[in-house]
């Protein structure tokens, strides 16, 4: 067999096309026990493989523990991968690291990242001046990010005043100061409140619009319904899936979902369900003082009518309906099969 080498300049041209491309990924955390030789390996990527066009905007979606947060960190030269390849707008994430750095923006959910004790605008400052945007630029960029956040008016106040959602909205901003070909965005809307996540989620399809290319982590399902041109289902460490939503969506088309919102229902209620004939997998919150429980099912008329006859004590349906699937419901056949 004859091995063909391509040349580097084809090479280069063929990777145009893809803002990443990532080839058999795989990372092991290895942790060791601070006083025995006891070492625990985890295997939190085992060989992804998925490629992101420039200009779309790519969801990555699974359940805690999947691997999201390990992907971007390695697309984003943080961590290095125990083997594979990985490549950020041309570059090598193993060789091409400052190359990298400079023409990406990065935005990770929660609190951290920024200087609290002084201005929107000085984090802006400081920022810029970090990744060595000339100061012109940076005077003229600053309040546009600033107007394009919605804090305008609040820019000069110190962040720590600020809101929860005020301050992701300037982890936004932030991570635009280098005016990135690509935007990594880890759980961006993670522990903000309804409106403050739609808010974001704007944002994001701003960015688009302005052609940015952007990869999204997030566990709220209709987020990425709602956003994402194409999504990887990521479990385990491995892609168990990659479509677009609607594509996505079709791998549960033949069933339909019983929505309940009940009141007392506790766990013998739900068990209750599960022995339902053609019932699939039950989805329970029984936290709250309402509960809100949805049933798959194929042949959901039917389980309707026998959800209505169980007798259980103290339980009382408030609401009932018949569903379409959801991407969430594509998204828990994929995870748990
Ligand atoms: N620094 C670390 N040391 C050891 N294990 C880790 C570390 N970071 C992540 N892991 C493990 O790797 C796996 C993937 O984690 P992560 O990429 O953070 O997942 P996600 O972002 O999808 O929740 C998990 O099992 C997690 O416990
Ligand atoms: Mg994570």
């Amino acid at each position: 067999m004859q091995i063909v080498e391509e040349p580097e300049e084809d090479r280069a041209r063929a990777r145009e096309a893809f803002a990443i491309e990532v080839k058999n990924l795989r990372r092991e955390y290895v942790t060791r026990s601070f006083f025995g030789k006891a070492s625990r390996v985890t295997e939190a990527l085992a060989g992804v493989s998925f490629d992101v066009k420039r200009g779309e905007l790519f969801g990555l979606i699974g359940p805690n523990g999947a691997g999201k947060t390990t992907t971007i960190k390695i697309l984003t030269t943080v961590l290095t991968p125990t083997s594979g390849s990985a490549f950020v707008l041309g570059y090598d994430v193993k060789k091409d690291i400052y190359k990298i750095r400079k023409r990406i923006g990065i935005v990770f959910g929660g609190e951290r990242g920024l200087y609290n004790r002084v201005t929107a605008v000085e984090n802006m400052k400081y920022f810029s001046d970090l990744y060595g945007v000339d100061p012109a630029t940076s005077r003229k960029r600053i309040p546009e990010l600033i107007r394009l956040v919605g804090l305008e008016g609040r820019e000069n106040e110190k962040v720590e005043k600020y809101s929860r959602g005020m301050k992701q909205r300037l982890h936004i901003a932030k991570a635009l100061v280098n005016d990135p070909e690509l935007v990594f965005l880890d759980e961006p809307t993670i522990g903000l409140d309804p409106a403050g996540a739609r808010d974001i989620r704007e944002m994001v399809r701003e960015m688009e619009k302005w052609g940015k290319t952007i990869l999204l982590t997030t566990h709220y399902m209709f987020e990425a319904d709602e956003l994402c041109k194409r999504i990887a289902v990521i479990s385990k460490g491995k892609i168990v899936a990659m479509d677009s939503p609607s594509g996505l969506k079709k791998l549960v088309k033949d069933i339909s979902v019983v929505e309940l919102q009940t009141y007392g229902a506790t766990q013998s209620f739900v068990d209750k369900l599960k022995s339902i004939e053609g019932v699939i997998r039950v989805v329970a919150e029984l936290e709250s003082e309402r509960q809100f429980i949805k049933i798959q099912t194929p042949i959901a008329a039917d389980v309707l009518t026998k959800v209505t006859q169980i007798s259980d004590d103290g339980v009382k349906i408030i609401d009932k309906g018949i569903k379409e699937p959801t991407l969430e419901d594509a998204y828990l056949r994929l995870v748990e099969e």
